[in-house]
């Protein structure tokens, strides 16, 4: 394979569409565990992981060692829904690794390999059982962008004008409009009131905490009664576990220490173990009331991922050590972001588990900090309405000291912004007289999606990747 070093393949061949690498530039080469290599051989510690995609890092040894055996042996590959060997190793130890242990009565649908298809085929099944079309989904909600589940997801950079979406009703988080509303009460009041204007809901639709959404996290009381409220409305209760499960919040399912049981819940990105592409539904068995192949897609299950997730899960799940490590991790991502936010007036800590993070108040502060973060060798994404939020988003299998060392490099990118800050606002009070003092580096502002929710001001001639493809790509350009 040729070497490549600069970006103009992606600049020039890759679409408008891309987002991360705009933010994040180097050509990736290699990765293992929590750190990533580029093609110069800077290394990084990786705190994005691929967004909840990768919770037991990269390239699990023994998960290679798996899926290589699988593939030296013409083990199967594509299979559409087929019985494979893979499938049913994978179907046993979720059986009796995850649900069993839990009481869990579920049965398991693989939909296409993205979690946006999860979404769809929970919504769309809770549509057919209840015989109902409205589905209540909450502000700050992220369940992805095929049309169905971008009609629950809140954002408005993702939802874009022109769509048509519909049937979803939306209705505040907890804490929403501030600690002393009690949103719960106002959505069993909506529906309770004929005259409340909200149809009957097939499903509530709910992240435990909503990772895109800013780390916003939902506290056991509030899920119960949104559990007694599905309940008494006759809504199903679906759980979009699908960045907070798998581990992210220290126990397998986001919701298991909440006192809620879900009626569907969603799984996608980590649930391969090994960032493999693979979505499923778990269905509580008297709503699987699928006709044969009445939801179906060619890639419903993919047997790498039954490979390496079958490793996984006996791996890491078999007892409660891997859950333990995870919560003195937590507690030690804790501990040092308190200390990192006091840096930061008027920051505050959000999240719970391995997903937490600081909101610093503005889109354009955390872009800084997670850009100087990088610049230092560590990758980190941020979340929220205005991208306010940096999110902390480490392997679950980081040891502790790659973690202080992560913690360590946003803790100085942070000291380095904050004196820029002092010294930009020092030489504004001063007058021109101090030209000479430095003054904080604006951070080339792209139309990421990211930025673009920062910034509603037009691209200058700094906007790097926006500039460039206005000047390569004319306006009558149509493509290949
Ligand atoms: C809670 C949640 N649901 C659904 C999705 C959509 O998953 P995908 O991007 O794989 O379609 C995401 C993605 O971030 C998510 O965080």
């Amino acid at each position: 394979m040729r070497k490549v070093t600069d970006n103009t393949v992606f600049t020039q061949y890759e679409s408008a569409a891309r987002g991360y690498c705009r933010r994040f530039n180097p050509v990736f080469t290699s990765a293992s565990g929590g750190l990533i290599q580029d093609a110069e051989g800077k290394e990084y510690i990786d705190f994005l992981a691929a967004c909840g995609a990768l919770n037991y890092g990269h390239n699990d040894p023994d998960m290679s060692a798996a899926l290589i055996e699988h593939i030296s042996r013409n083990g199967m590959s594509a299979c559409l829904d087929l019985h494979s060997d893979v499938k049913a190793g994978f179907l046993d130890s979720l059986q009796h690794i995850i649900l069993e242990p839990r009481g869990l009565k579920y049965r398991i649908q693989f939909t296409g390999p993205t979690g946006t298809n999860a979404v769809e085929a929970a919504m769309k099944l809770a549509r057919k059982v209840t015989g109902r079309t409205n589905i209540i989904s909450f502000t700050n909600g992220f369940h992805g962008v095929s049309l169905g589940s971008l009609a629950a997801t809140g954002n408005k950079y993702h939802r874009m004008g022109g769509v048509m979406l519909s049937g979803v009703t939306r209705v505040p988080y907890e804490n929403y409009l501030g600690t002393g509303i009690d949103t719960a009460e106002y959505l069993d009041k909506i529906l309770t009131d004929p005259s409340g204007g909200v149809e009957a809901p097939a499903a509530i639709l709910l992240e435990t905490v909503q990772g895109e959404g800013g780390l916003n996290t939902a506290s056991a009381p509030w899920l119960q009664r949104i559990a007694a409220i599905a309940k008494k409305h006759g809504a199903l209760l679906i759980v979009d576990d699908i960045q907070a499960g798998c581990g992210r919040t220290g126990t397998f399912f986001s919701f298991e220490q909440m006192g809620i049981k879900p009626d569907i819940v969603t799984l996608s990105k980590s649930i391969s173990g090994y960032g493999l592409p693979m979505a499923l539904v778990l269905i509580k068995p008297k709503y699987d009331l699928w006709e044969p192949a009445e939801h179906n897609g060619t890639f419903r299950g993919n047997s790498h991922a039954f490979v390496t997730a079958r490793v996984m899960l006996e791996k890491f799940w078999k007892d409660d050590t891997f859950s333990q490590s995870i919560a003195l991790k937590s507690s030690q991502v804790t501990k040092r972001l308190t200390r990192i936010r006091y840096l930061i007036a008027g920051s505050y800590l959000k999240g719970r588990g391995m997903m937490q993070g600081i909101s610093v108040g503005t889109g354009e502060l955390a872009d800084r900090i997670c850009r100087e973060s990088f610049k230092r060798g560590m990758i980190c994404e941020t979340a929220g309405s205005y991208d306010e939020v940096i999110k902390i988003f480490a392997p679950l299998t980081a040891s502790v000291d790659l973690l202080n060392r992560g913690l360590d490099i946003l803790e100085k990118a942070t000291k380095v912004v904050m004196a820029e800050n002092r010294c930009a606002s020092r030489a504004k009070e001063d007058g021109p007289a101090h030209k000479d003092k430095p003054v904080a580096t604006q951070s080339p502002a792209d139309t990421s999606k990211k930025n673009a929710r920062q910034s509603q001001s037009p691209p200058t001639e700094y906007d790097s990747d926006a500039f460039k493809i206005s000047k390569e790509y004319p306006d009558n350009f149509y493509g290949y």
